[in-house]
């Protein structure tokens, strides 16, 4: 599951590194919390929570690990979307659905990742490898 969040996590360095440059070129600054977000959540959190797994696969693969994979990366998206809509003009009613949804679901994630750090991460299983 760790080799999966990175390369997730790879992607998301692309689009942010990307929409910066695109952002500086054009000097349109007020996409500057998305492009945060894009950078700090979706490559260097998304990075780490698959180095996390990488070294102990027991979490990654567990219930709790898949759970937190999906809801996390179904709602990453339509968070980030929702943060772009502001300044794109969409009607407010798609941004609060959008933002709510996807923010919602990555909240949950990160509570299912807590939960699983506590119940599957153990010392122990490093010093058997
Ligand atoms: C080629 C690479 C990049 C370019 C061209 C770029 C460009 C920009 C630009 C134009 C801004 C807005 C500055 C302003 O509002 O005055 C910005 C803000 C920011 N960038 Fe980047 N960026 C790049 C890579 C990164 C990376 C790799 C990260 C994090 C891992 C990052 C994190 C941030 C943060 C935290 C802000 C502040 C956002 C805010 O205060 O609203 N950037 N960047």
């Amino acid at each position: 599951m760790g080799a999966r969040w990175i390369k997730i996590a790879v992607l998301y360095f692309l689009l942010g590194v990307g929409f910066g440059l695109y952002m500086h070129a054009t000097v349109q600054l007020q996409w500057g919390a998305t492009h945060a977000h894009i950078n700090v959540v979706g490559w260097l959190t998304t990075a780490a929570i698959g180095v996390i797994y990488s070294v102990f696969p027991q979490a990654g693969n567990s219930a709790l690990g898949i759970a937190h994979f999906w809801l996390y990366n179904m709602g990453l998206p339509f968070l980030l979307f929702g943060m772009w809509a502001i300044y794109a003009g969409l009607p407010g009613i798609v941004i609060q659905i959008v933002v709510w949804g996807g923010g919602g679901a990555l909240a949950l994630s990160i509570i299912a990742f807590i939960l699983n750090v506590f119940k599957n991460v153990h010392s122990s299983y490093l010093s058997r490898t």
